[in-house]
């Protein structure tokens, strides 16, 4: 039997606890798992059986969530680890080598631009950054030496969408998986498997948790790439000499690069999630989407006021009708553009910081995908530490606002914004 949305995002990873029948996901606050015996303990050091050994590689609350989230994505398994630049590296890890690289949009979140083009080079990694707008851009981009192609659904901070079915094409041809951040759309407003995607990250510190309680973040694989159709993957391809020649891709299917991502990546990287955090993001998800529905309504309602205000000079956001993105946000996105946009205004950078201090419901903060909206100038403050080109490529200019609206009342927060705005001038 297959179920709706709504009832997965309640029920998907979750049963009646087998010791107690607690009926919510219990916190499994322990590090260690009692072996049953001396050969039940090797079977799970070899991977021959599934289980718990130790939490920095799985916990049952932690399996609950990343069953959950690979459902609601539909993929095929899930892995979570302790924040959404962790899921980055944890996504990247079992591609990566050094000297290889990845193609990645310019259109990203600020801190992504930062770990790809400056920390991953200590790996010997590097990142070429393209406007995934121009498709034949994408495609020069790729080189032997390419391994992962890297966008965003709904890219934080001005709201672009991308289009995952051509990028997903082009990635195909050059035989490589498409990794998609999918924090702001959430899998309730897109699905990027669907469109092609290899693996799905997120920051479940924004919409998937919600209410700005947790730093956490997930990668799902579609389990639908073939690791073995080149020499290109040997981390999950060929025999991994610390699990005795063991082929993962061979021994796993469509679970090779979850079991990888669990038995080398969270054993040796431990970037693990604590099942604190889990529990908070369980219950974020049940509430996802009528979280998300009001999310797209307000910031409909408030994108088109903000986009006939005198002190405005653009509104980003793909939901108004005079976005350039309509066509493919319906194909991308049919339930909605998201809650994420920024805003230019007339007054500049000195009229962003006046604007930003003015307003009282919205919070000046660092993160967006809260019950509360949030607003942030990116250029003085995520994307500082990029070139004033970089920063007009990722639409975080310095006369540009970035702007989080949540599920507040849609009137207060057009009667704020006015406030703000007039104090801008
Ligand atoms: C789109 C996107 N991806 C990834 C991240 C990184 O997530 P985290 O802060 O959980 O490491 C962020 C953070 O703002 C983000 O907005």
């Amino acid at each position: 039997m297959t179920h709706g949305f709504d009832t997965l995002q309640v029920h998907a990873g979750a049963r009646p606890d087998p010791a107690t029948g607690a009926r919510q996901v219990p916190i499994y606050q322990t590090t260690a798992y009692v072996f049953r015996d001396a050969d039940h303990a090797a079977a799970l050091f070899n991977l021959q059986e599934v289980g718990y050994i130790y939490s920095r590689l799985t916990n049952p609350t932690v399996s609950a969530l990343q069953e959950r989230i690979a459902t609601l994505e539909g993929g095929a398994g899930a892995v979570c680890c302790a924040s959404g630049h962790a899921a980055q590296i944890m996504a990247l890890f079992p591609l990566m080598g050094p000297g290889l690289n990845i193609v990645a949009s310019t259109r990203a979140y600020g801190g992504t631009i930062t770990q790809f083009s400056q920390t991953i080079k200590r790996f010997g990694w590097s990142c070429t950054f393209v406007d995934f707008d121009d498709l034949d851009a994408v495609e020069a981009a790729i080189d032997e030496n390419t391994r992962a192609v890297f966008c965003e659904t709904i890219a934080n901070p001005g709201g672009y969408v991308t289009d995952l079915d051509a990028i997903a094409a082009i990635a195909d041809r050059a035989g490589l998986p498409l990794i998609v951040d999918n924090t702001s759309a959430t899998p309730y407003l897109c699905r990027p498997i669907e469109h092609g995607a290899t693996l799905v990250v997120h920051s479940m510190t924004k919409y998937l948790t919600g209410n700005g309680t947790v730093t956490g973040g997930c990668v799902v694989d579609s389990g639908k790439f073939d690791w073995s159709a080149s020499d290109k993957f040997p981390s999950l391809a060929a025999p991994e000499p610390a699990y005795h020649g063991l082929k993962f891709h061979e021994t796993f299917g469509a679970l090779a690069f979850t079991f990888h991502s669990i038995a080398i990546g969270l054993r040796d990287l431990g970037m693990t999630l604590n099942p604190q955090a889990a529990h908070y993001t369980l219950m974020g998800i049940e509430t996802l989407s009528l979280r998300m529905q009001k999310h797209v309504e307000n910031a409909g309602r408030v994108a088109a006021w903000l986009e006939n205000h005198p002190a405005v000079e653009q509104v980003t956001y793909a939901g108004l009708p005079s976005s350039p993105y309509n066509d493919r946000l319906a194909r991308i996105c049919p339930n909605g553009a998201g809650a994420l946009f920024t805003v230019t205004l007339k007054s500049g950078y000195e009229g962003c910081v006046k604007f930003v201090e003015a307003l009282e419901i919205f919070s000046h903060v660092a993160n967006l995908g809260d019950t509360r909206s949030l607003v942030i100038h990116s250029a003085s403050t995520t994307h500082r530490q990029l070139s004033e080109e970089q920063q007009v490529a990722a639409g975080a200019a310095p006369n540009v606002v970035r702007i989080s609206i949540g599920i507040e009342d849609p009137e207060d927060l057009i009667a704020d914004l006015d406030q703000a705005l007039r104090a801008s001038m």
